[in-house]
């Protein structure tokens, strides 16, 4: 995904909002690439803004000097072999962006007024041409209010700590089902509960419960709509 100065109002937005572990990311990847859309990975900005944070040595709760961090952020992203490369000043972090304490910071960071308005430009110049589809917390009730689809995906908290925990037994990491589930709740209560654009449904926006349900049911069924809507 590149970065363009001007967002295409013509270009159709497919919303994907949701809890983290709602497996947000893997269908947003898997819609993008069937219907040949972009693909706007929205807490990756707020992932990359909690590292730069970080690496410079600022205090988190200092919010005027992370909402500089926000508005200065030097960030591409790469399509790279493993997905897309998110490069920071000039570094590949793709593989820090993904950390744990990266996500728990990253809660905080974008629970501040003045970041998302930082960031707020930069997410909408992601529409462009033949369409997007937009992955985050708050793509259809703040960023992208007139999107033609909007979906709210979500899950149990115990199936969304579930198939953290598989994935990173996966990766070969170590992993521990209890702290993954109480991770999930403190990033759900953190994202819900802050002033500042919460996570919620938007009101027009179809509710996916996947607790039991495969990916590939998910996907269909956001295909299905996708057709109906915009045509797709
Ligand atoms: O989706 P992901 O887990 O990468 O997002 C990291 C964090 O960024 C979330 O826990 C959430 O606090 C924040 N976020 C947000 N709004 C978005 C996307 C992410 O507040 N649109």
């Amino acid at each position: 995904m590149s970065m363009p100065a001007k967002p295409d109002k013509y270009a159709p937005v497919i919303t994907i909002d949701g809890p983290s572990g709602a497996g947000k990311g893997t269908i947003c990847q898997n819609l993008a690439n069937k219907l040949g859309f972009g693909l706007l990975d929205s807490g990756a900005l707020y992932r990359l803004t909690a590292l730069a944070v970080v690496q410079q040595g600022i205090d988190i709760k200092d919010q005027v000097a992370v909402a500089t961090i926000a508005r200065a952020l030097d960030i591409q992203f790469e399509a790279g072999e493993q997905g897309v490369k998110a490069i920071l000043a000039g570094h590949d972090v793709s593989r820090d962006i993904r950390l744990e304490e990266t996500g728990m910071n990253a809660s905080v960071v974008a629970a501040y007024g003045a970041v998302r308005e930082a960031l707020l430009e930069r997410q909408r110049a992601f529409q462009q041409l033949p369409g997007l589809v937009a992955d985050g917390r708050d793509m259809g009730t703040t960023v992208f209010p007139s999107a033609p689809l909007k979906v709210f995906l979500t899950a149990s908290a115990e199936e969304r700590a579930k198939r953290r925990y598989l994935q990173l037994i996966e990766r070969g990491e170590s992993a521990n089902l209890r702290a993954q589930l109480k991770d999930i709740l403190a990033r759900d209560e953190a994202d819900s509960s802050r002033a500042s654009s919460p996570l919620k449904a938007a009101e027009d926006a179809i509710v996916i419960d996947s607790t039991a349900m495969p990916i590939q049911a998910v996907l269909d069924k956001i295909m299905v709509l996708a057709k109906e809507r915009i045509n797709a």
